[in-house]
């Protein structure tokens, strides 16, 4: 599986609009929130944040309810089967929504303080948009500002990569076909997360495309790290 066109990524999860939220709180077995918080707990306090793939806003509300300063927050995605969800799911606070594709954002230069992404990373390698959409943000980001991504990674550790690989073979295809029936895309999910490289080239590729710095972080015994540019 190879090169996935970025318009099969959005109608992949357009199928998956209406369950993805359940899929999420029951593949990461409640975690996924926890995760998303620690991206927002990383940019402290910004005005003016774009989320990245925000599909149905989680990290975008997030970022609302968790900032006293109340930023004024973008969620971008390609799907609108997705932003739907999100824009329908009743939260009396909500970020702007816009439809569109990472690699082109509808953004002026420098608007942003501070740009963030769930589990969108992968995606980006998936679809060969990384750089364009790297550079996009970078773009987007002022000087001294940040983009910090949040991902499923492959742990080091070798229990935690023992256990993670039982779990990832047995429970979640489990939760997948039973949430998603024949639409359960476990091949991709698989592809996209041996796609994401080592950390040291997803680093080139930011250094490559508009940011000074690079640190990736490592959390809960690296099943999730944070990939953190600074323009
Ligand atoms: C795994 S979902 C993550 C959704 C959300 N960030 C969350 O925390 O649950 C990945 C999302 O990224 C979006 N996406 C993938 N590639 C994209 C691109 N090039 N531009 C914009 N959105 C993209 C997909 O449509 C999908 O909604």
């Amino acid at each position: 599986m190879n090169g996935v066109p970025t318009e099969a990524i959005g109608q992949m999860f357009s199928a998956l609009a209406p369950r993805y939220r359940l899929f999420n709180r029951w593949s990461s077995l409640g975690l996924d929130d926890r995760w998303r918080r620690c991206v927002v707990n990383e940019v402290g306090a910004a005005r003016r944040v774009l989320d990245l793939g925000t599909g149905t806003g989680d990290l975008a509300l997030r970022f609302i309810e968790g900032s006293i300063h109340r930023p004024f927050v973008v969620g971008l995605d390609l799907s609108l089967a997705m932003l739907d969800v999100g824009r329908t799911g009743g939260e009396s606070i909500f970020p702007a929504w816009v439809q569109g594709n990472g690699n082109q954002l509808p953004f002026i230069t420098g608007v942003f303080n501070s740009v963030v992404s769930a589990f969108v990373l992968r995606n980006l390698f998936v679809g060969g948009v990384m750089a364009p959409a790297l550079r996009e943000v970078s773009r987007v980001l002022e000087v001294g500002g940040r983009a910090v991504f949040l991902d499923l990674t492959r742990p080091r550790n070798i229990f935690i990569r023992w256990g993670h690989g039982i779990y990832s073979r047995t429970l979640l295809p489990l939760f997948g076909r039973g949430l998603f029936g024949n639409k359960w895309p476990g091949a991709y999910l698989s592809h996209s997360i041996r796609a994401l490289p080592p950390s040291d080239v997803v680093g080139r590729v930011f250094l490559d495309n508009g940011f000074s710095s690079f640190e990736c972080r490592p959390l809960w015994g690296g099943i999730v790290s944070l990939f953190i540019g600074k323009k």
